[in-house]
């Protein structure tokens, strides 16, 4: 039996529904593992914004450095929009990453067969099954470079850089060898080689890195060249290496390929087993409050943060088999329902899967 302090962060828009699904999940594997789990609630985001006037207070990042893991739900919303950069939601989200030091983000994207029919792709473009892993740095790159405004000569200017030092091309370009290592041993390095300096280094580290993993097969690809591939043929795929910006746009249109959006977890890491845990969607403001949401994405978060954080592979397993075993009994919510099925509630889709652990 062991305790463990989760930091949870509900956040913005459909978060606190999403993460209130989430939560029960986790309880549940508690009991049936034995396990005490010990939450520690915090505000950031726009909640945090109208509560405190700030969207990242200052107990954030002790609080979660004192945890095994964190849980966020999603962060942002039109209300915020108006706020200038460095307060907005978003900003918050990009200073815990790099408060945590959590430079690596593994965004999972894999089609359940009961939702083959929600998938966008031809059945032949997808092979047996579509299992990609996409390793998308998230420390570095242009979300982190230089950014601000100057006059130029034609007027305000903005801008923000792409930059990425060798150490960090390193450090993920590890992360990724390292998946395929236990996976299928082929990884695509993704970047924009034929046009970025930053890119060119890129390609240069994966390639030095790839002598230290001869039984990897690696190819490299540009990123526009990927996103067509994506759609024309994601069976090829295994793991994805690529930069921050790469990654948030192609882990996006890989969740549309498994049917939606609101089916994909996400780790980020820290060296070490710390890690921050979250659905890839956003607040989604617009079905907000009304019980709809799809709670799978931060469900199938708990299972990653089991594993990944904690190390409890049984009980994530038990949470992805879960899952599976609603799905192939047709429970939808109303982003993944087929024509004809009536959608359940985020709540009855929490409770179907808590029902299957
Ligand atoms: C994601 C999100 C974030 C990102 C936003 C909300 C800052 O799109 O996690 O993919 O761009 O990283
Ligand atoms: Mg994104």
């Amino acid at each position: 039996m062991a305790n463990y302090k989760i930091a949870v962060i509900p956040g913005d828009g459909i978060g606190p529904e999403i993460v209130a699904e989430a939560l029960k999940v986790l309880e549940k594997v508690g009991t049936k593992f034995g396990h005490v789990f010990d939450f520690r609630h915090l505000l950031m985001g726009g909640a945090a914004y109208d509560a405190v006037g700030t969207c990242f207070p200052d107990d954030v990042l002790p609080v979660c450095r004192e945890c095994d893991a964190v849980l966020l739900g999603a962060v942002g919303g039109p209300k915020y929009d108006a706020l200038p950069g460095p307060e907005r939601p978003e900003k918050a989200l990009l200073k815990i990453r790099e408060g945590l030091g959590l430079y690596a983000n593994l965004r999972p994207a894999i089609m359940h067969k009961a939702l083959s029919r929600a998938c966008p792709i031809k059945p032949e473009n997808i092979g047996d099954s579509m299992d990609i892993l996409i390793v998308r740095e998230l420390t570095g790159g242009i979300y982190f470079g230089e950014h601000s405004w100057r006059e130029g000569k034609y007027g305000q200017e903005a801008y923000d850089v792409e930059r990425y030092s060798e150490m960090e091309i390193r450090r993920i370009a590890k992360v990724a060898f390292e998946a395929a290592m236990a996976r299928k041993k082929t990884l695509v390095s993704v970047d924009k080689a034929n046009v970025l300096e930053s890119s060119r280094l890129w390609r240069r580290i994966v390639t030095e890195m790839s002598a230290d993993y001869p039984e990897v097969a690696v190819s490299h690809m540009y990123v526009d060249n990927a996103a067509m591939q994506l759609v024309h043929n994601p069976g090829q795929f295994d793991v994805i290496l690529t930069s921050n910006m790469f990654g948030d746009i192609l882990s996006d249109e890989a969740s549309m390929i498994t049917g939606s959006l609101g089916m994909l977890p996400s780790a980020s890491l820290a060296d070490g087993s710390f890690g921050l845990f979250e659905p890839i969607h956003g607040s989604a403001p617009d079905i907000a409050g009304r019980n709809i949401a799809n709670p799978i994405a931060t469900i199938l978060s708990v299972s990653m943060l089991l594993r990944y954080a904690l190390g409890l592979e049984a009980e994530a397993r038990a949470i992805d088999d879960a899952v599976t075993a609603g799905l192939e009994s047709g429970l939808r919510t109303g982003d993944i329902a087929e024509a004809g099925v009536t959608p359940i509630s985020t709540t009855d889709m929490g409770q179907a899967i808590l029902d299957r652990i």
